[in-house]
């Protein structure tokens, strides 16, 4: 177990360290082999990125329908705040990759993006699908999932005391982590509402420590781009009480990378095949 364990990080970073892209491919084969039978019965919470984007169009309560009834435990989406000011979920600056409208949705009012189909450009029996609401995800879900909401305000801010007041009128706010890029305005969460958990997104690695910084904006977790993460910050992370969620791993080689590295969470746009995944390795394990 433990040996294992390190030889396992121990092959990580030998990976890592070397730049012979042939090299790489054979040996990311071999950790992932490796790393399979060292985490025998090793798993990590189901993380639906987007609601789940694989059998039902992103981002829509239809998806999110499909997680909940999976047994996710946790479902990822982005809020943004529209025109007439209020937060609706929605990955994209402009409606037109996922609907059939266009315009970004800061200059659209709630009404006008009502009145689009947000599932008619994956599927034609999804028309009927639309843009929801915050409040239309909160009364679906209902502490039935956590929550990792990630506020989407770049290149445009919006005000945070919008999702606070929103995230006042939830039940179950000890079940939602709100993540985002932008830490400033983390950490201005934070200073607000001390109880909220707070995840701090990253696609690389700080030059300051990690940790220190994690402490002052008031981060409970760390959510790493999956590819940009060693096993030793993520040991360091747990050992102060920092949980790791790594998005976003798509195929059973990022899945087995993931849980090498000892990750809390994996977010993944394909739920349902990570959930199969991950049941097919918690049996015992066969020479
Ligand atoms: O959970 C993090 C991930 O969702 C960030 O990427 O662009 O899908 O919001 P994006
Ligand atoms: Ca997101």
């Amino acid at each position: 177990g433990r040996l294992r364990h390190s030889l396992t990080q121990g092959a990580v970073q030998i990976i890592q360290q070397t730049s012979l892209p042939l090299v790489f491919c054979f040996a990311r084969r071999a950790l992932i082999d490796l790393s399979v039978s060292a985490m025998a019965g090793k798993t990590a919470k189901i993380i639906a990125h987007r609601f789940g984007s694989k059998d039902a169009p992103e981002t829509t309560l239809a998806a999110l329908a499909r997680s909940l009834e999976l047994g996710v435990e946790v479902v990822e989406f982005d809020v943004q705040m529209c025109a007439s000011g209020e937060l609706v979920a929605f990955h994209d600056r402009d409606v037109r990759r996922t609907t059939n409208g266009f315009g970004p949705v800061k200059d659209l009012t709630l009404a006008q993006l009502k009145q689009l189909s947000a599932g008619a450009w994956f599927d034609p029996k999804f028309a009927d699908e639309k843009i929801p609401l915050l409040e239309e995800v909160f009364a679906m879900v209902d502490g039935k999932a956590i929550l990792n909401i990630e506020v989407k305000n770049m290149p445009f801010d919006w005000p945070e005391d919008k999702l606070l007041a929103s995230l006042d009128r939830y039940a179950h706010r000890d079940k939602v982590i709100v993540s985002a890029f932008d830490h400033r305005c983390l950490a201005r969460i934070h200073r607000k509402a001390k109880d909220l958990k707070l995840g701090m997104l990253f696609d690389g690695l700080l030059g300051i420590d990690m940790w220190s910084y994690a402490a002052r904006i008031g981060a409970t977790h760390w959510h790493p781009w999956f590819e940009f993460i060693r096993p030793s910050d993520v040991a360091e992370a747990h050992s102060l009480g920092i949980e790791v969620n790594a998005w976003t791993a798509n195929t059973p080689e990022d899945w087995a990378l993931c849980l090498a590295f000892g990750v809390d969470g994996i977010v993944t746009d394909d739920p349902a095949a990570l959930k199969l995944y991950l049941a097919e390795r918690s049996g015992p394990l066969t020479p």
